[in-house]
């Protein structure tokens, strides 16, 4: 491990103005979302949506990285060249989703645990030949009626701990994220309480593993009211709360935070991240990591075939979501 090396791609992720899109949707997961947009979801039609996002002008200002899917980092633009090094001819860093995904926990109704160790060294290895960076593994926390057990956060909590371990191994700065998820009826208090025992299980684990915080970035939901909850809280409320929450569990000396938006509506998503800024106080840059907060209005144009005002939606979600980075997003 060269922690030089992993503390220059964080630093460089997490730039000023920037953020970073997460492109890395698995087949199964684009096809509900282009399906919704009323878009056949084939091979093809992935990397013409792909190309769009990694071609529009203006994003390297906004974007410091874009997340890849194992099916995207090996197809290439239609002049031929791969996409990561079409990001990277940007100066914009390709990293790459290395999860297999949520599978469920054994003995435990409801509650998930991520799969992917198998052979990730393996994989890292190949990935870097590609110019990757970074990478992402993501495990999903439930909240409901007795959940989450100790034992679906400690599992998760483990696998993230050597995902990062494998990552810092190969030079590859690991985006380290476990995600609650808003999905229930819970309030703001139940969420803060579920996302401090999971990052603090998170860090915990991490240390046994020896996994170099500076070499880390937190890839963090923000602590909100569930979905289907009947609480109304600010966006002032919700930074300072998030603010609060990562500063009780998480280490100082990680190199960054960055945040999901977790099926929030586009606007919710960037305010609370700008109100999390707006909070102080917080030891690390606090910026985006956006998937559908981003991309929903672009999915939507590039479906209904006007590209011009997909790129111009695109270019807007990155434009305003840069801005609630450093707290100087105004609705209006
Ligand atoms: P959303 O912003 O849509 O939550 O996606 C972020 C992500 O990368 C989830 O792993």
């Amino acid at each position: 491990m060269d922690l030089a090396i992993l503390k220059q791609t964080a630093a460089a992720l997490l730039a000023r103005n920037k953020g970073i899109l997460a492109a890395d949707e698995s087949a199964k997961t684009c096809a509900k979302r282009f399906e919704a947009a009323g878009m056949p979801c084939t091979k093809e039609n992935r990397r013409l949506y792909r190309q769009l996002l990694f071609t529009t002008p203006q994003i390297e200002k906004y974007l410091s990285g874009v997340i890849l899917f194992d099916e995207t980092i090996r197809q290439k633009s239609d002049e031929g060249i791969s996409f990561p090094q079409v990001l990277s001819r940007r100066g914009i860093i390709p990293g790459i989703k290395v999860d297999a995904g949520a599978k469920d926990l054994a003995l435990h109704q409801e509650e998930k645990v991520t799969e992917g160790l198998d052979g990730l060294r393996e994989r890292l290895a190949e990935y870097k030949t590609f110019g990757t960076k970074f990478a992402k593994w993501r495990a999903v926390i439930t909240i409901g009626q007795n959940i989450p057990t100790n034992a679906c956060i400690h599992a998760n909590a483990h696998a993230l701990a050597r995902y990062a371990a494998l990552c810092q191994e190969a030079d590859i700065l690991p985006i380290v994220e476990p995600e609650v998820l808003i999905d229930g009826d819970h309030s703001i208090e139940r969420s803060y309480e579920v996302t401090r025992a999971t990052l603090e299980a998170t860090f915990s684990e991490l240390a046994k593993q020896d996994v170099a915080y500076e070499g880390v970035i937190l890839k963090s939901s923000m602590v909100l009211p569930g979905k289907n909850s009947n609480q109304r809280k600010t966006s002032e409320e919700i930074g300072e709360a998030t603010v609060k929450c990562l500063k009780e569990s998480v280490p100082e000396n990680i190199a960054g935070v960055m945040f999901l938006s977790g099926g929030q509506t586009d606007e919710q998503a960037t305010a609370n991240l700008n109100a999390i800024n707006k909070a102080g106080g917080a030891p690390w840059r606090l910026t985006f990591s956006f998937s559908r907060a981003i991309q929903n209005p672009a999915l939507k144009f590039w479906a209904q075939k006007n590209e011009e005002l997909a790129r111009k939606a695109y270019v807007f979600r990155v434009r305003t979501n840069s801005l609630a980075s450093e707290g100087k997003y105004d609705e209006s």
